[in-house]
């Protein structure tokens, strides 16, 4: 029987509706562009809503000395001197805008009795400027985002997923996708396309992203397409993830909770930070907040299940209430631990992928025409060290930039060229996935390619062990010749789950190839073999492909050096 095929066209088609495609979206639909949103999960599910504990921009309400020029400086600073300058700038400059879109959408900002926005301490800034909702910050902003896109009736096809940017002559025109539930297929011709599909820390074993979320999405789409992926190999582990249960490690505690006045203290009951960053203490950076919680667990001084102690039990129960009343939330479900009276086991996780998609800094282009990328598929503004915060600010200030960067695109455009040949090789993949039926099961593939990450790949790596993951890795891919694809009664998500592993194989190659190259220690990259800065690695890694990994001045889009 033959498949059903929806063939539609839009002016810009989103891919992904977590914050940065809403923005994006809403910045279409508020100018009158016509703009459809495609995403494998409900926009209500995002994992925007895991964002925690709060958003960045200096606006000076708590700390009166606060400028965008030292946001800037911090950001530049905590990146290691990687991230984009024009970046940087961009963000902190338009972060108290993003603040008062949000404001106009509704959203419910925390408040000092005067009516003042709050902002709290998070890690390595230099005054408070992170604006938060308790800790469910990022369910606020998508609540907000979602509701303003549905006023302004942006349509959405939730369940469908993407497995490829459909690309003419270096000009993409396009998405080809099928329905997660009955198969049928989508082709969504566009004028332009906007990649919001997330990161790849899913890769890891103990990571904050949920199932089948962050697999690397936006590595493959862009890779295919014909884009570059700048950096991969600068992953951010956040110093608290929780141990158990085991299908729920890695689940966040936010920075909040030492924001707040919250305790790290190792099994010997040492206030370890003190021996790591005495002037910072808890609010060091995320990078050197990790590394002490890994050295202490490495050490043999961490709990017997292998973690530290996050305590906020000497805080006041109304403040563990009113500010962190998620992490209260969180420990009593999946532990029955109650954190007003006892400390939390945690450990680093996998939390934020800081390269992705190589992007021009103004207008996020790919550099392949009419294809675009942002939020957490982008790359550019954190550097080695992401500053805790400024990603959701990001996905504000870009989906406004992008969204109307691709309008003017879109009205621009003469005529598009489209392609027979590139629909018919989209379909031809997904026939060609669903005839497998050999004896591999992708989970189990999944879970390989998470145990040698983490393994090859964490908080500390080394060039023994990178190439011993490479090695692995290239055994995973041979593997996957013999998989087995079982669509059932409850719908195409086996089919959904391969090209999520083709995706996670791809992030995984660049991942360690660059981590290989990288023989420096640098923010989250420590190299047991390379334990110092080196300043002729101050550049950004950016992958075309297995073996292709060039050297990029930082805020230039030239190659200086060929590896
Ligand atoms: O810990 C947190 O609340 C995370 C925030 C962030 O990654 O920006």
């Amino acid at each position: 029987m033959k498949t059903a095929e929806h063939r539609s066209s839009t002016s810009v088609l989103v891919i992904g509706s977590g914050g940065a495609g809403l923005r994006a979206a809403i910045e279409l639909a508020e100018r009158g562009v016509e703009v459809l949103v495609l995403s494998k999960r409900s926009r209500k599910d995002a994992h925007t809503v895991l964002a925690a504990g709060g958003i960045n921009a200096a606006l000076a309400t708590m700390d009166r000395e606060d400028t965008w020029q030292q946001h800037a400086a911090d950001t530049l600073k905590e990146s290691y001197r990687l991230a984009d300058p024009r970046t940087v700038q961009i963000v902190a400059e338009g972060a108290s805008e993003g603040i008062a879109d949000l404001e106009r959408y509704g959203m419910p900002f925390a408040r000092e009795e005067d009516g003042r926005i709050s902002q709290r301490f998070f890690g390595a800034h230099t005054y408070r400027r992170t604006a938060f909702a308790g800790d469910y910050t990022g369910l606020e902003i998508q609540r907000a985002l979602v509701n303003r896109a549905t006023q302004l009736q942006v349509p959405f096809l939730d369940r469908v997923y993407v497995t490829r940017i459909l690309v003419k002559d270096g000009v993409a025109f396009g998405a080809y996708g099928f329905d997660l539930e009955d198969g049928s297929r989508y082709v969504i011709h566009a004028d332009a396309v906007i990649l919001a599909t997330g990161g790849h820390t899913r890769l890891w074993r103990r990571t904050s992203s949920r199932r089948d979320e962050n697999t690397g999405d936006s590595f493959r789409l862009a890779l295919e397409a014909g884009g570059r992926i700048r950096d991969p190999e600068l992953v951010q582990f956040h110093p608290s993830g929780l141990l158990e249960p085991e299908d729920a490690a890695g689940t966040l505690v936010s920075e909040a909770a030492r924001g707040e006045g919250g305790i790290l203290r190792n099994a010997l009951g040492e206030r370890f930070m003190a021996h790591y960053d005495p002037e910072r203490m808890e609010l060091s950076t995320r990078d050197r907040v990790a590394l002490a919680c890994y050295t202490e667990i490495q050490e043999g001084r961490g709990t017997a299940n292998g973690g530290v102690l996050l305590d906020v039990s000497h805080l006041p129960r109304e403040t563990i209430m009113r500010r962190l009343p998620r992490v209260y939330q969180i420990l009593l479900e999946l532990q029955l631990l109650d954190i007003t009276t006892t400390p939390m086991e945690v450990a680093p996780t996998a939390h934020y992928s800081m390269g992705g998609v190589w992007v021009r800094p103004d207008d996020h282009g790919t550099g392949v025409e009419g294809l675009y990328a942002i939020g957490e598929a982008a790359s550019g503004l954190h550097g080695a060290n992401r500053l805790g915060g400024n990603s959701l600010i990001e996905l504000l200030v870009f989906g406004r930039i992008v969204g109307q960067a691709a309008a003017e695109y879109s009205a621009g455009l003469g005529g598009q060229q489209r392609s027979a040949v590139a629909l018919a090789e989209a379909a031809a993949e997904i026939d060609q996935t669903l005839g497998l039926n050999g004896r591999e099961s992708v989970r189990l593939l999944q879970r390989a390619i998470r145990n040698l990450m983490t393994e090859h790949a964490g908080v500390v790596r080394d060039e023994p062990g990178l190439l011993a993951g490479l090695a692995k890795l290239q055994d995973i891919e041979t593997r996957v010749a013999d998989l087995g694809v079982h669509p059932d009664l409850a719908g195409f998500q086996d089919l959904a789950h391969v090209f999520d592993l083709k995706a996670s194989l791809i992030a995984a190659r660049a991942t360690l190839e660059a981590a290989l190259e990288r023989r420096e220690t640098r923010g989250c990259h420590n190299r047991a073999d390379y334990p110092d800065l080196d300043p002729a690695h101050q550049v950004n890694l950016v992958w075309s492909g297995p073996g292709r990994l060039i050297y990029m001045e930082i805020g230039r889009a030239s190659c200086r050096e060929r590896v």
